[in-house]
């Protein structure tokens, strides 16, 4: 959707309301429209001083007439909800409402709900509906018969034409359709990829400390054991690797490491590769948020540095919803028909209508827009929650913020013991996940550390979120 910059955060918390109006029937949608808009300004999701898009624009997002729009507009302009500014947009006026009061004017304790500082998820709100909503349409439209059939198990060839062209551009992979195979998420991949090199031999696989917890769960459903490796400044120790004779494979996250947030040093990544050529081995290489940095260009895959080596893995489950179950696997060409092979068994291939609207909106330039919209959201998203943790808990270190959907806070130990701090923030409703939870070799010294995403939550809510969070474990500059 395009959203006046400004608005973009208040709009997403409201976009939510205004979509019945995009499938009421015709002669009701200006009054669904109207009494929508009236409903976000009143429970204050869309705050005063907020800019609409313009009549044009969301009259495309939501699929009605401009006309139906302008008109909206108008009358609630005309009852004081709105405010129309020649040149500069209608925007929310504030003068039929009373002002709700803000959070952080609350007594403490008012903030009854729960704040998710959860790291693993998107904004869902960001999920671009009305778009998807379109595709879906034109995807049934043209569809032939025969395309409701058992699908190419490697996925259709339009979606994996689409998907090579946009690895290849914005993630540097080397990727025509022939390499791609669709599949439900990192998740299968991973699984996949356990099955195969269980049929070649492989019983112990390498994976990152600290790391992704569900690496070791997935590879162990095709009784593959993981033994878990230390990084050091510049990602995957080499020593220790080298050190076990019998692991040729290592699954790790170079773009951008789960979760400490580092990105593999150039070296280092030259290295990982000259390991698994000399033992005959593989990397595989899980980019599962690649997409989100903030502070430069994304850094490329390994897998383009030779294609051979590194099976590579990503999904829509950052960018658009982990819900979708929809991703993606590049695989040496030796081992691709036994993948392909396992794809088949397994189920059959991915759904085609899902494969057929992916496809659709990549090629349409939808899958870009909204990276360029979640990407701006969530760097003012990191950008709020660095400084909020700055005010609050002076001291605390951030790290991994160039990239992704959650940071890690080493919390100096004066606010500690960790586990009283995590048990004061639960009381309060403060939902954390601990450093520990994904590794077991932290330094004895009392801080806390936290992997703490950002990425789902308002800027105001992860603001108050952490003013919350200091006064429930008595923080204070
Ligand atoms: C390290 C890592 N890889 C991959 C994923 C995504 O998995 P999937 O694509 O199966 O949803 C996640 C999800 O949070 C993750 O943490």
């Amino acid at each position: 959707m395009s959203v006046p910059e400004d608005g973009a955060q208040a709009w997403a918390a409201a976009w939510e309301l205004l979509l019945p109006a995009a499938t009421a029937p015709a002669r009701a949608r200006g009054r669904t429209l109207q009494s929508a808009l009236r409903e976000a300004v009143r429970s204050a999701r869309l705050a005063p001083g907020t800019r609409l898009p313009s009549s044009r624009e969301l009259a495309a997002d939501l699929g009605v007439s401009r006309g139906l729009v302008t008109e909206a507009y108008e009358q609630l302009t005309a009852e004081g909800y709105l405010r129309a500014d020649r040149g500069s947009g209608t925007w929310v006026g504030g003068a039929a409402r009373a002002p709700a009061p803000r959070a952080r004017d609350l007594a403490p304790g008012a903030l009854h709900a729960r704040v998710d500082f959860l790291p693993g998820s998107p904004d869902l709100s960001l999920f671009p509906r009305s778009a998807w909503a379109a595709a879906q349409r034109a995807v049934l439209a043209e569809l032939p018969h025969h395309g409701l059939g058992y699908p190419d198990p490697r996925g259709l060839p339009r979606l994996r034409t689409a998907l090579a062209e946009l690895l290849t551009r914005r993630r540097g992979v080397v990727a025509d359709p022939e390499r791609v195979i669709v599949c439900s998420g990192v998740a299968q991949a991973i699984s996949l990829l356990g099955q195969v090199l269980y049929a070649r031999g492989e019983r112990t696989l390498g994976a990152e400390d600290p790391g992704s917890p569900e690496h070791a769960q997935q590879l162990a459903t095709a009784q593959i054991a993981t033994v878990r490796l230390p990084l050091d400044e510049e990602g995957l120790a080499l020593e220790p690797l080298r050190a076990l004779r019998e692991v040729r494979t290592v699954i790790s996250t170079p773009s951008h490491q789960f979760p400490s947030g580092i990105a593999y040093s150039a070296r280092r990544r030259a290295e990982l590769l000259d390991w698994a050529r000399a033992v005959d081995g593989l990397v595989v290489e899980d980019d599962y948020d690649g997409d989100f940095r903030y502070d430069r260009a994304p850094v490329g895959a390994l897998q383009g540095l030779d294609p051979e080596r590194v099976a590579y893995t990503g999904s829509v489950s950052k960018s658009l919803a982990p819900g979708l179950r929809l991703g993606w696997l590049l695989v040496p060409d030796a081992l691709a028909e036994d993948i392909v092979a396992h794809k088949r068994v397994m189920d059959l291939g991915n759904p085609v209508l899902d494969q057929e609207l992916l496809a659709h909106f990549i090629e349409g330039g939808g899958y870009d827009r909204q990276l360029r919209r979640c990407q701006r959201a969530y760097r003012e998203r990191r950008d709020i929650l660095v400084s909020a943790l700055a005010e609050h808990f002076p001291g605390t270190e951030v790290t991994g913020i160039a990239a992704g959907l959650h940071i890690i806070a080493r919390i100096p130990a004066r606010y500690g013991p960790q586990d009283a701090f995590l048990a004061r923030a639960a009381e309060a409703g403060v939902a954390l996940r601990p450093l520990s939870g994904y590794t077991s070799a932290l330094p004895d010294d009392g801080a806390i550390r936290l992997v703490i995403g950002y990425a789902q939550l308002a800027p105001a809510r992860i603001a108050d979120g952490v003013r919350l969070l200091a006064r429930a474990t008595k923080a204070g500059p």
